[in-house]
């Protein structure tokens, strides 16, 4: 990022971006061509990219082409990483999978036994959707991943480290390099949005001069630039969540994980939140997200894993959310 923005004279909040190269989104999920199509709610297109086109930030009519979609709204903003963040990672990610569950069984005092020797591997870079019934073990996997909890028996690993193994010193340096996003959002509600975004950041110690170039720069990137000021009670649900994905992404992180992003939110709503994440996983950041929304998983058509009563049931490369159906 620092590679291609750059600020000058006195004012940091004025940014020259030169775009990146500009990712296509997946043919399913593309709108070929520029045109008629309506905002999903008012036609339901199948499967199609025209569910993507409820674009973040604005009212649109029009289906964008895939160059529309990511010519805006800063898309210096969400390029991946830079050299020196991977260097100081402590997770090294790009140097083999992302995740690996390998037989990991996690029992909650009572006997309850939420996961059940799973195992499995997430690639750096992957979309993967976590799906299963209510009580099947999705927030527990999620949960382990930030050691919030920790396996009962087997081992987890995230990026180079064996979650087992790290010290609880460590814990807050592994969540500073995960990007969470959660169904209640989670924002402090006495700062305001650009506030919120810069708590993040000065918890990881940037200086006051990266944090007013950066917090506009993702701001801008959720479609929130207007918004910097406004108080989270002031703002609707999915801009409140976009606040919350603006605050994940904003450290670039390796990892995000997000459960139940979408819970609250209306399917218009929810279609910008995807296309969010979706974005956020080009730069190259793997994305697991937990959801009960079927509509979301059957048109991504990516990775789906599926939970039941705690095991792994499916684990399927370009799935539905229920096997073989769409
Ligand atoms: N703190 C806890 N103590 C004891 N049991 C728990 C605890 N948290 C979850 N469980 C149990 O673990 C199992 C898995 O719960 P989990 O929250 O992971 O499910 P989930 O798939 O996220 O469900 P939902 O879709 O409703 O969010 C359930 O049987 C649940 O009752
Ligand atoms: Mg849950």
């Amino acid at each position: 990022m620092a590679d291609n923005t750059t600020t000058s004279g006195e004012d940091p909040f004025e940014l020259h971006v030169t775009p990146p190269d500009v990712p296509e989104l997946p043919d399913h999920v593309r709108a070929d061509a520029p045109g008629t199509v309506a905002r999903p709610l008012a036609a339901p297109p199948s499967a199609s990219a025209a569910a993507f086109t409820a674009d973040v930030p604005g009212e649109r009519v029009d289906a964008p082409t895939a160059d529309d979609l990511w010519a805006d709204p800063a898309p210096a903003a969400i390029e991946g990483p830079s050299a020196r963040t991977r260097r100081r990672s402590m997770l090294r990610p790009g140097e083999g999978p992302m995740v690996v569950f390998d037989d990991v069984t996690m029992t909650y005092p009572g006997n309850v036994t939420a996961l059940e020797n799973v195992s499995l591997t997430i690639d750096s870079g992957e979309f993967v959707f976590l799906v299963g019934s209510s009580g099947s073990g999705k927030s527990t996997f999620i949960r382990l991943l930030i050691r919030e909890l920790q396996v009962s028996s087997g081992h987890l690993m995230v990026g180079t480290r064996d979650l087992a193994k790290l010290n609880s010193s460590k814990v807050p340096y592994l969540r500073r390099e995960i990007g969470c996003v959660f169904q209640d959002f989670k924002l402090l509600p006495r700062r305001t949005v650009a506030e919120n975004v810069a708590y993040t950041l000065e918890v990881t110690g940037e200086s006051h001069r990266d944090i007013r170039r950066k917090v506009p720069e993702i701001l801008s990137l959720v479609g929130l630039a207007e918004k910097s000021g406004r108080f989270p009670n002031e703002l609707s649900g999915g801009e409140q969540q976009r606040v919350s994905i603006a605050r994940a992404f904003v450290n670039h992180p390796a990892l995000l994980i997000a459960d139940e992003p979408t819970g609250n939110l209306d399917p218009e709503t929810s279609i910008g939140i995807m296309q969010l994440l979706y974005r956020i996983n080009r730069t190259g950041t793997t994305v697991i997200m937990a959801t009960h929304d079927r509509d979301l998983v059957d048109k991504m058509q990516m990775r789906v894993i599926e939970l039941s009563g705690g095991k792994l049931v499916r684990d399927q490369r370009r799935g539905a959310y229920q096997q073989g159906g769409m």
